[in-house]
């Protein structure tokens, strides 16, 4: 069938909203029409070349749809089923996904060729080549075809402009401060940088019942915006939130630093371990760019005071189990997800919705188809 995608076919070149072939699905494939998608920040790493993806590439991997057609090994979906997809698939029987860690699916390695898993082959062609997907799912597309381990089934009656944002910036964010960070009840948080990821963070901090939580973010915007999701201070930079969250624990500082900057900065983990208390821990949620040389911080700090940097993909949580419970917490209004949604967009605005996240004035964007 003909559809419509946004496609990159050359770093630092815009999005490219053209007519492409898609394949009907194959035996573990799932045909789905777009209801919307989330504009998230890694696809502009794919666009600067931060994230080493195959072009080219159907961009967006924040979506959700319905399902208009599955192949013939695939039972528990039909025609007309609510999906969300994960940004990783999740297999269910591999080591990680048997183990309760979903977010570190085998099938994972299959992200960065962007070729369906089944047989590493295209079902997405423009201009007689074969298109990548971003992360197995090229959201930025009216219709796409994932394999069905990408899919999560969600009830009917959700907003799927809303929904879309659990596929990955929701569950990135909260789960950094839940799960990766392990925040518990009267810790003091603090989150870098507060645009969609950060401001889901700053929710599941709250949620986690932190005392202090302290948002940080050049613009003031973001900052204004992080209060309403529960930040009880804000600060414009590492540097003034020093002195800050040295008053709030009296010295101690904070037990959870959690990064969700737009583009991750080596140079200022080190910033990031001083805003940290003794026993305390650093989530790395932003993505580094992958020629990043280097990393600056103190290891004697890290030896002396037992502090922790450790990294976290899609909120260290499990897309099958999370996705539904984030929607519930949604439901009954202890997470908020219209709050998120700033500017919707047309695919064909895909490009000025960038423009807007670069410049700082959304904190999420979505295309609704
Ligand atoms: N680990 C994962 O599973 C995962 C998943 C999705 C996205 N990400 C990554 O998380 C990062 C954030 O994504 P996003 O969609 O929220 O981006 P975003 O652009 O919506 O938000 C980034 C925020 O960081 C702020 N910022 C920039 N420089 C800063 C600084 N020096 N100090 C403090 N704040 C600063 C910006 O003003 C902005 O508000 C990106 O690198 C993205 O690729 C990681
Ligand atoms: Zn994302
Ligand atoms: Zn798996």
């Amino acid at each position: 069938m003909k559809t419509r995608a946004a496609v990159l076919w050359e770093l630092n070149s815009p999005w490219s909203v053209e007519e492409i072939d898609l394949d009907p699905p194959g035996p573990n494939e799932v045909l789905v029409k777009m209801a919307a998608s989330g504009m998230c920040h890694s696809d502009e790493h794919v666009l600067t070349g931060d994230l080493p993806f195959e072009l080219p590439i159907v961009g967006g991997h924040e979506g959700a749809g319905v399902v208009q057609q599955v192949g013939s090994n695939v039972s528990w979906l039909a025609p007309g089923d609510h999906v969300v997809f994960g940004f990783v698939p999740s297999c269910g029987r591999c080591p990680s996904c048997s183990t309760g860690r979903q977010n570190l699916c085998d099938l994972g390695a299959y992200l960065g060729g962007g070729k369906q898993i089944a047989d590493l082959t295209s079902r997405h062609h423009a201009r007689g080549k074969d298109l990548g997907i971003m992360c197995l799912l090229g959201t930025f597309a009216e219709h796409t075809v994932v394999h069905e381990s990408s899919c999560i089934k969600i009830d009917d009656d959700a907003p799927l402009d809303k929904a879309c944002l659990l596929g990955c910036g929701v569950v990135s964010g909260w789960g950094s401060a839940v799960y990766a960070a392990g925040v518990k009840a009267g810790e003091t948080v603090a989150v870098v940088g507060v645009g969609g990821l950060g401001s889901n963070a700053v929710q599941g901090a709250r949620l986690a019942g932190a005392k202090h939580i302290v948002a940080i973010d050049p613009v003031e915007f973001k900052r204004t915006k992080a209060k309403q999701f529960g930040a009880t201070a804000v600060a414009s930079s590492m540097a003034e939130a020093q002195p800050m969250i040295a008053e709030l624990t009296r010295g101690a500082m904070a037990n959870k630093v959690i990064m969700t900057m737009g583009v991750g900065d080596g140079s200022l983990i080190g910033q990031a371990l001083s805003l940290t208390s003794k026993g305390g821990r650093v989530v790395v949620t932003n993505i580094h760019p992958l020629l990043e040389p280097s990393v600056s911080m103190s290891l004697l700090e890290l030896t002396l005071m037992e502090k922790q940097v450790v990294g976290s993909l899609f909120g260290s949580g499990n897309p099958r189990a999370d996705i539904p419970k984030l929607l519930d917490l949604y439901r009954t209004k202890q997470i908020d997800l219209d709050g998120l949604v700033t500017r919707t967009y047309s695919l064909d605005e895909v490009n000025e919705g960038y423009r807007a996240m670069r410049d700082g004035e959304n904190i999420r964007g979505v295309i609704v188809f």
